[in-house]
Order: structure tokens, then sequence, then C-alpha cells
């Protein structure tokens, strides 16, 4: 019984936080590796609903150990918000069941100040972010100025820390006519959220040792998706991280091989959230009617996805790139009741016929979609949770898509709820 992975493969908001929710009923351990509040994964269980950013989606579930990785890149404002809003709605949250990175770099308010003027700046060409400062907050990282969790600890070592990234961001705001930052109030805050922070502040990477070693199952949680890769996806309209299991081991400081199954997310149909190429894009009342049946509104920032069919070039190169050993195909309900359906199974560029998404932006842009049609089905599928309700047309285009993308169905899902899931094969037991 290995570890499992949980990535998107598309464009993110696959329903990932739904099927780590299911799948950590299995698990001990549940991390998150990349990222930070951009994500937001969705839980419904029973009549409740928790939109998770920054939570791992083991905190649904009593008696798992939810840990917030190296790789994240972690806001303690909203961490501290958004563990008030779990309490608030009922979710048993303190450092028995939460632990953070002691070594995970921090988003300060400037990181969100210097985003949301540059994309301003930016003009018709903006990248279209979730203004969350995730961008500028690696960007500190890999710049080594970052403030991290460590540094909350240390009074001395915060002031030093603070001076080396004020140097840059101020420059940076200063040059873009907007206010810089003040030393002395972004200290008084620091100092006063640290107390909240640091309780959570661990050797992660030791915890995970401790876990492994006890054969303890683990199951890492990626946030956004192959598509948004800074580097596999449609760059630049991608996010600053590695969305990729390969980012699993070292976003959370565990061995490459004890990564395990790794499991791709992906939906019966393709939404994106903000800027960028989308092949497949529907502009038209059959998108209008994948936006409302799929109630395809951004968790984080509540913009509307835009959406379009099934693109099975880009998830066949998200799995290659991405080494996914099997999918979990959500929202098939939400097809219920159309005619036909289309699948995107090449790209056309000029007269050229391509099977993989070029690197570059301007020919992303210009590429099109080649589709084959599938027969649609009348019944209902929604909430579905053994083979054998589903419509002989559905399994048909369910068939077709795995292999067109070349791997196999492990899970099946047909609602938002937690337990309509149709297990095919244990990502576990793999
Ligand atoms: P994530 O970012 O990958 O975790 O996905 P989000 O939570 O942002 O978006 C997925 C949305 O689809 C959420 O509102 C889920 O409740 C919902 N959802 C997940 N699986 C299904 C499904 O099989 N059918 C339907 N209709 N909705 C689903
Ligand atoms: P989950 O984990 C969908 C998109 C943004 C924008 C681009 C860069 O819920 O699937 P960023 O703020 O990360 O610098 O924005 O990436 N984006 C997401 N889209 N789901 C997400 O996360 C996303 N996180 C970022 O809309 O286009
Ligand atoms: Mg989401």
């Amino acid at each position: 019984m290995g570890n499992v992975a949980v990535v998107g493969v598309q464009w993110g908001d696959e329903g990932k936080g739904k099927i780590v929710d299911w799948l950590s009923e299995r698990a001990d351990v549940v991390v998150r590796f990349q990222g930070g509040h951009n994500a937001g994964h969705t839980l419904v269980i029973g009549n409740v609903e928790y939109k998770l950013s920054l939570l791992p989606s083991g905190v649904a579930r009593p008696g798992k150990l939810s840990i917030i990785g190296n790789g994240v890149v972690v806001d303690p404002w909203a961490l501290v918000a958004e563990i008030d809003t779990m309490r608030l709605k009922g979710l048993d949250i303190s450092p028995k069941n939460l632990r953070l990175a002691d070594n995970a770099a921090l988003i300060l308010p400037s990181h969100g100040a210097l985003e949301r003027t540059r994309e301003e700046r930016r003009g018709d060409k903006k990248l279209g972010t979730t203004g969350r400062g995730i961008g500028p907050a690696y960007e500190d990282k890999v710049g080594r100025r970052a403030v991290r969790v460590c540094d909350l600890a240390d009074k001395q070592a915060l002031d030093e820390r603070v001076d080396e990234v004020l140097l840059h961001h101020n420059a940076l705001l200063r040059g873009l006519d907007a206010p810089p930052v003040d030393r002395g109030d972004l200290l008084a805050q620091l100092h006063e959220v640290a107390p909240r922070i640091l309780p959570y502040a661990d050797r992660c990477w030791r915890l995970l040792d401790e876990a492994r070693r006890q054969s303890r199952r683990i199951l890492f949680e990626g946030a956004q998706a192959a598509m948004l890769d800074v580097d596999h996806g449609t760059y630049p309209y991608v996010t600053s991280s590695n969305a990729l299991a390969g980012q699993a081991a070292a976003g959370s400081g565990i061995a490459p091989s004890a990564v395990g199954y790794v499991l791709g997310i992906t939906k019966a149909y393709t939404t994106r959230v903000g800027n960028g190429p989308f092949p497949t894009e529907l502009n038209d009342a059959t998108g209008e009617k994948l936006g409302e049946r799929g109630r395809e509104f951004g968790t984080v920032t509540g913009r509307r996805r835009r959406c379009g069919w099934f693109d099975a070039v880009a998830v066949r190169q998200a799995i290659t790139v991405g080494g996914v050993d099997g999918i979990a195909l959500t929202k098939l309900d939400v097809l219920d009741g159309f005619a036909e359906i289309k699948i995107c199974t090449a790209y056309r560029r000029g007269g050229e016929i391509l099977d993989y998404m070029p690197a570059s932006a301007s020919a992303q842009a210009e590429i099109e979609p080649v589709y084959e049609t599938a027969e649609g089905w009348r019944e209902s599928t929604r909430g579905a949770r053994s083979w054998a309700d589903l419509p002989a047309t559905a399994v048909k285009y369910i068939r077709r898509l795995e292999e067109l993308i070349g791997a196999p169905l492990a899970l099946l899902s047909t609602s938002p709820e937690r337990d309509d899931i149709v297990l095919v094969r244990d990502p576990f037991a793999d």
C-alpha cells in the first residue's frame, strides 16, 4: 500500500478538493506542497460547503494530520482567517492536526500590492492572477530574500529579513509610483500575527519521515494544475510554482520514491479562470450551458470560469509530463442531456496538425481544435455510485477519453457531494 499524489491535469478547479477529501478517509496524513491561497478546494459534506485555500483538505476528517509543506507560500493573515472561518463551520483545527513547515516562505502585504500594481500596468495584457501575491512571493523565495515561518520566532532575524525584502520591494513600488511599505508597520503586523502562527510551525520533513517509517499513508494534495505549471503550462499565463507530482517531494521534504501513485484529476469538459490560451473554449450558448450546469464560478475570486469541450491533447501532455498513473474524472453529470459531446483530439495551426501543445505563447494563441463528436446521453448520472448506474453512451465516452489520453480511470465523480464517487481502482492499492 503506497502513498498517493492528487494533481490537476487541466487549468485547475478539476475537483481536487473533493477527491482528496474522499481519499483522505483511507490516509493518515494530507500534505499541500505548492501554491498558496490562490487555490480554492471545495468540499461538500452533507449540507455544508467548505472552501479551503491554504488548509489541506484533510482538516475535514477528524484524526488526520494536515501539513502545509515548505513548497507552499503562506500568507499568515490568510491562514489565521481561514482557521477561524473553518472553526466557525465546526472543524476542529489545532496544532494537534495541523502543522506548517518552518522553512516555508511567507506572503507579505506588499506582495499583493506589487502584483496588483503590475497587473494594472499591463493593461489588456493582464495575466488575470488571483491577486494573492503568489508570483511576487515565489520571486522573493528564489531571490533569497523571503521572510520565512521560522523567522517569526526570532525578532532580530525578522528585522534583518524585513530589511532585505523591503530594500527590493520599496525600490520597485517607488518605481511604479505606488506607496512604499513602512518598515515599522510591517514589523508590528508580523509581531502581532506570529503568536497565532508559531504554534503550528514544525520540521515537517521529520514528521513525514516518521509517518513513512510507520507505514502511515500520505496523501499529497496538489493545487492548480499541469497547464498552469510554471514550466509545463501555457506560459506566461501560468502560476508561479510547479504543480506536477514531481514537486510533491521537494515541496514537502520526502523521497521522490515516497510519492507513489499519481492521480490526475480532470473534468469531463474543460474550464479555465483568468487569461491565456484555451483552444476548446466555447463563447456560445453551449459554453454558457456548461458554465451554468457546472456552476463554474471561481472559488477564490468569484470570477466566471471560461468553459469548453474536453481537450484530450492538453490532458495527454499533462499526463506525460506529470507521470500520471490514473485519473479521476469529475463532473460527468454536467454533460447529462447534451445530444452531442465534442472531444478535441488534435490541434490545427495553419495547414499543420499538432498532437501537442506548442511551447510558445504566439503558437498557442493560433491553434484551433480538431474535434470528434461523441453521442450524448439523456439519463441522469448525477449521484451515481456504481458503474452499473451509468448509461452505455456515458461509459463509451469515458472509454474514449481513456484511450485518447493514455491513462486509465481510477475514480469517477458524479456530484459535488463527498460520497458520490464510482471507485474503479483504488489508487492506494496500486
Ligand atoms: P479544485 O480547485 O480542483 O479543488 O476544484 P474546485 O473546488 O475549485 O471546483 C470544483 C467544483 O466542482 C466545486 O464546486 C465542487 O464542489 C464541484 N464538483 C466536484 N466534483 C463534482 C462532480 O462530480 N459533479 C459536479 N456537478 N460538481 C462537482
Ligand atoms: P485550484 O487549486 C484555477 C490561475 C489564475 C491565473 C493564473 C495565475 O483551485 O485549482 P496566480 O494567482 O496563481 O498567480 O494566478 O493561475 N489560478 C488558478 N486557476 N484554479 C486554481 O487553483 C488557480 N490558482 C491560480 O486564475 O490565471
Ligand atoms: Mg479550485
